[in-house]
């Protein structure tokens, strides 16, 4: 048996055939699984993201015709919000009908193209390799490659690919990746590639590590501005949460305020700390004023309700009903 058959037998006897979107070949649900799993656990995506999304936008065309901010809410809590504004922005851009065709795909916004030949791998059964991050670190050690070189990793993906079987090889390459080819401790007695693989000796050197720089952490101040039992919020326009609602944050601390307490997130790029304040008037603009129900209807970044929740804890807000 050559590798690529070991894959597939692998894939068959192992593979995690009861994930939703391997049940379905529906474009659009496969298409929004792959968007939601590129920067997020498939547990997570699982137990609280994808089937609601779905229960409220059951096609494409649900997207197209939504508002943003509904997308956004749906999306809430789930981070890397780009996603859920190109996904919305695609939908409106092809009329709510993905085209079949992977460089078409291709060329939509937030559709890379590992993202186009997923949707036309898993859809419509079409010969084509993807190329993410788990596949990426198989490949490099398989090959015993120490290269980042993408057109090098996309040419040995080809190599590698069953054209007779391009939807179970490409999930099978996803399961081994997650589950089997682990960054660290590699379970390679278990790998169907093992028989074959390069770098089995010494996965881990495989590819090779570049060291990240340690983030940032940066301080400012988030203002809880009151009027009337109701909070002042800002609809954001900076890119990492455009879109989203959220209390106004500034860099020097304002002298009419009184202290609530910290709440801190860590982003890709930095960890950002808030000192949380509460004040009855500011000179800060809002875009609106809204009570605790109304609250509940916007999308809010995770940051945003971790000060919400601790506006609830310190009984400056009612609790939502
Ligand atoms: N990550 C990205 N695509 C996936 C898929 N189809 N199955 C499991 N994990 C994934």
């Amino acid at each position: 048996m050559n590798v690529k058959e070991a894959i597939y037998e692998w894939y068959i006897k192992n593979g995690r055939h009861d994930l939703p979107w391997r049940q379905t070949d529906d474009a659009y649900k496969i298409y929004l699984s792959e968007i939601m799993l590129q920067q997020t656990q498939v547990k997570t995506v699982l137990e609280r993201f994808y089937f609601p999304f779905l229960e409220r936008f059951p096609t494409l065309k649900n997207v197209a015709v939504a508002p943003l901010d509904d997308v956004l809410k749906m999306w809430e809590g789930l981070g890397y919000y780009t996603r859920a504004k190109n996904l919305h922005h695609t939908a409106i851009t092809c009329n709510g009908i993905l085209p079949k065709r992977p460089e078409e795909l291709g060329g939509l916004k937030g559709i890379g193209k590992s993202t186009a030949h997923a949707i036309c791998a898993f859809a419509y059964h079409q010969p084509l390799p993807i190329l993410d991050a788990n596949v990426k670190r198989i490949l490099c050690r398989y090959y015993a490659l120490q290269t980042k070189d993408e057109k090098i990793l996309w040419e040995k993906a080809w190599k590698l690919l069953n054209t007779q079987h391009p939807y179970e090889h490409n999930q099978a390459m996803m399961d081994i990746g997650s589950l089997i080819c682990t960054p660290k401790n590699p379970h390679c007695l278990e790998c169907p590639l093992h028989i074959s693989c390069k770098g089995k000796e010494e996965p881990e050197r495989y590819p090779l590590k570049v060291k990240k720089a340690s983030i940032p952490t940066k301080q400012r101040f988030a203002l809880v501005i009151m009027q009337e039992g109701k909070l002042g919020l800002i609809q954001r326009k900076e890119k990492l949460l455009h879109g989203l609602w959220g209390f106004v944050q500034v860099d020097v601390c304002p002298s009419n305020a009184n202290y609530l307490g910290r709440v801190s997130h860590t982003y890709s790029h930095f960890k950002l700390e808030l000192d949380v304040l509460i004040l009855n008037e500011s000179t800060e603009k809002v875009d609106g004023y809204f009570t605790n129900e109304e609250i509940t209807q916007l999308a809010l970044s995770t940051v945003d309700k971790k000060i919400l929740a601790l506006c609830s804890m310190m009984g400056n807000i009612p609790p939502t009903s």
